[in-house]
């Protein structure tokens, strides 16, 4: 089993960015527990960050028939991109949406999401450990389809 982790914008800024938001864990820490996380559960994962929408949109193109599932924090595109949600309907890969901070309590433009419609299910507000979330859920949920 594949999976995809994707990561939007300003995340390669985690550690210094807003801690109080965030947290001061950085995105090359995160990696680390989620590949120690996921060679406990014995999947595969790859991690990218982009600040690029379109290379968002690529990656999740060339998912398909790579990958499994998909982990995504699409960071500030969550709450503006079409063309990710659309990417995401395309490939018809199960995917999970990611956040850090619990997207609901904050500003009232963040409370939208344009990508979840097109997931499993949302994680928001778990800092750090909302990527272990991640992962453990779309594992249950592949694991689920192969016993049916
Ligand atoms: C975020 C929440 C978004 O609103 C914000 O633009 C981010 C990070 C989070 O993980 O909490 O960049 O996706």
């Amino acid at each position: 089993m594949k999976i995809l982790f994707l990561n939007g914008p300003n995340l390669n800024l985690l550690g210094t960015r807003e801690p109080d938001k965030y947290g001061t864990v950085t995105l090359d820490n995160i990696e680390t527990f989620v590949n120690a996380e996921a060679k406990k559960l014995k999947v595969k994962t790859a991690f990218y960050q982009t600040n690029i929408e379109g290379e968002l949109v690529d990656k999740i193109q060339q998912a398909k028939g790579k990958y499994d599932g998909i982990v995504i924090n699409p960071a500030a595109y969550t709450h503006t991109s079409v063309a990710i949600r659309d990417a995401l309907l395309a490939v018809e890969i199960p995917t999970v949406e990611i956040h850090l901070s619990n997207i609901h309590k904050r500003e009232e433009f963040r409370t939208n999401s344009m990508t979840a419609p097109a997931c499993i299910g949302q994680i928001t507000g778990f800092g750090a450990f909302s990527y272990k979330l991640g992962l453990i859920a779309i594992v249950d949920y592949l694991k689920s389809l192969e016993q049916d």
